[in-house]
């Protein structure tokens, strides 16, 4: 059965795009065919990780949400612009970038039911066996509903109080949507904390499971969202932690 993987975070840039596309593309490359719906309409920006061009991106995810398209006709084939070998296919259903487009979606809205319904439809035009969402921070009938339908929640924090207040509210949100899955994950920890004390203090303060953690790395802030990390740099570290979690949503 496909398995749906939404990536979210209450505040913003903690590093749902970035985890999206490494977990995405880690999975991908475990051989199965995967796809990635940017559903971030107001500020897009996974496709640069995908390294797709906004010139390239004739039909979006705006094009279906107006009617204009089928879903699957604005999914592209990214696996050979990251970089993927083997077996596993990527796919990715950008938002627009225009700014036209922007000011548009948010002016009028959209049926979040219409977005609910390309997921399933996407799913089964490409044959997916995991549908990955990257989602717009903070809580929104959006994020509801990839939380409700999703197998799995990756929700990302970072140690800031910030973050650890924002995250409690949306894991109460999560267990009141009765989310079937959901894997903690730690961003961005400085060089100065320990590791493992940090990820039992998170999972005492949650009760709730806490599937990686990640350090603050001048190494992704060198690579600059211009590719996937764990493809460029596949014996770092950040990118076995990468495989770690990824593990866990195959088998779990
Ligand atoms: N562990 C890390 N160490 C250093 N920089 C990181 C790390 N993770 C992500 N970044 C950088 O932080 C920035 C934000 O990451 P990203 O775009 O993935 O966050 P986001 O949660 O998707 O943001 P938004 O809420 O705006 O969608 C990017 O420049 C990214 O390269
Ligand atoms: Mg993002």
């Amino acid at each position: 059965m496909p398995k749906v993987v939404s990536v979210h975070s209450y505040r913003g840039g903690t590093g749902k795009s970035n985890f999206t596309a490494n977990l995405a593309t880690t999975v991908a490359a475990l051989g199965n065919r995967v796809g990635v719906v940017d559903t971030d309409v107001p500020s897009p920006g996974i496709h640069n990780l995908f390294c797709l061009e906004p010139e390239q991106m004739g039909k979006t995810l705006n094009s279906y949400l107006w009617g204009e398209i089928a879903i699957e006709d604005a999914a592209y084939d990214v696996s050979n612009n990251v970089g993927l070998n083997g077996n596993g296919t990527l796919y990715l259903v950008p938002s627009s970038v225009k700014a036209d487009d922007i000011a548009r979606i948010l002016k009028d809205g959209y049926d979040v039911k219409l977005m609910n319904d390309g997921f399933r439809s996407l799913v089964k035009a490409l044959q997916l066996d995991y549908l990955f969402i990257d989602t717009h921070p903070g809580l929104s009938k959006e994020t509801f509903l990839s939380i409700a339908i999703s197998h799995v929640l990756i929700l990302i924090l970072r140690p800031d109080k910030q973050d650890y207040q924002g995250t409690a509210v949306t894991i109460d949100v999560a267990r009141q949507l009765n989310v079937r899955r959901m894997l903690l994950t730690i961003n961005k920890a400085h060089s100065k904390l320990n590791l493992e004390a940090l990820k039992q203090k998170v999972e005492e303060t949650y009760s709730e499971t806490v599937a990686g953690v990640f350090p603050l790395s001048e190494d992704i802030v060198q690579l600059a969202s211009e590719g996937v990390f764990c493809v460029r740099y596949p014996e770092h570290p950040v990118s076995q932690e990468f495989r770690h979690v990824a593990q866990q949503i195959v088998e779990g």
